[in-house]
């Protein structure tokens, strides 16, 4: 299966993870006002001048409207760089591809730089919290490894590939989690996966491979336990830097101050 292929070409891209935005037509979801969160996100960033790509690791919209998407659109559609995303639990893919798709916005999953392939996947079940990639889409890592075998590869998925130790967020993670492992086992070049879904900071290794997870730009999780409980650490977002030699140079932002004072819902998200 040949799949579009963005070619971009820095040498060291310069990238903005922001996730798990859960905006909605007007409703708040905690507490936390989303708009404003994410807006006081995406401000925090632009202490990054020069940035070569963005990615949205999916939740964009809590309530699937389409007035959610056409925020998220008006926010970036006029970039000075290509954004990408990908669909997460709370997402309706129709409605993405229809209005993510114009200006600095593209709905390519696939991105090219000089030393780095960036493969964006679906882990979507539609219906279910929880996240699966098809056979298909795993058999795109292996396909991408052998069409540039002198790349790095970074994969770009919704949930979480490892498991958190946190039982609640455990029952909502990708249910093939060994198949993503095998794939990767078989692609030498793969080097780091960034994901959302789990609204906390990650950074761990598994098979030789970096493992991260990045703070929502809305309500938090606590880490490490078992039922379902908000931080009350600030909304976040994760810069990165894609180095020739493979490695990656990352750093989590927070806002700060507080600003943000999430209320607990037993309910969940
Ligand atoms: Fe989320």
């Amino acid at each position: 299966m040949s799949q579009p292929i963005l070619k971009l070409g820095q040498a060291n891209p310069q990238i903005l993870q922001f996730s798990d935005l859960h905006l909605s037509a007007n409703e708040p979801l905690m507490g936390i006002n989303c708009d404003e969160s994410f807006a006081s996100v995406k401000a925090l960033a632009s202490q990054y001048h020069h940035i070569d790509l963005t990615l949205l690791t999916g939740d964009l919209s809590q309530d699937h409207s389409e007035a959610s998407y056409q925020k998220c659109r008006e926010v970036f559609r006029n970039q000075n760089h290509p954004v990408a995303w990908i669909t997460g639990n709370h997402d309706d893919l129709a409605l993405q591809n229809e209005v993510l798709n114009i200006g600095a916005i593209t709905t390519t999953k696939r991105i090219l730089f000089k030393h780095w392939q960036l493969l964006l996947l679906n882990s979507q079940i539609v219906g279910e919290v929880c996240g699966e990639i098809s056979e298909q889409e795993l058999a795109l890592i292996e396909q991408a490894g052998q069409d540039y075998p002198s790349h790095h590869l970074l994969i770009v998925m919704h949930h979480h590939p490892v498991l958190m130790n946190s039982q609640w967020i455990d029952n909502h993670r990708l249910i093939n989690q060994s198949q993503l492992w095998q794939s990767i086992e078989k692609t030498s070049q793969v080097k780091g996966i960034i994901f959302g879904h789990v609204h906390q900071e990650v950074d761990v290794e598994k098979q030789g491979v970096r493992v991260l997870g990045v703070p929502s730009t809305s309500v938090q999780f606590s880490p490490s336990v078992d039922e379902f409980t908000i931080d009350e650490k600030q909304p976040g977002f994760r810069f990165l830097e894609l180095l020739a030699n493979g490695q990656i140079k990352t750093k989590v932002h927070r806002v700060a101050d507080n600003k943000f004072n999430p209320v607990f819902d037993p309910v969940g998200y």
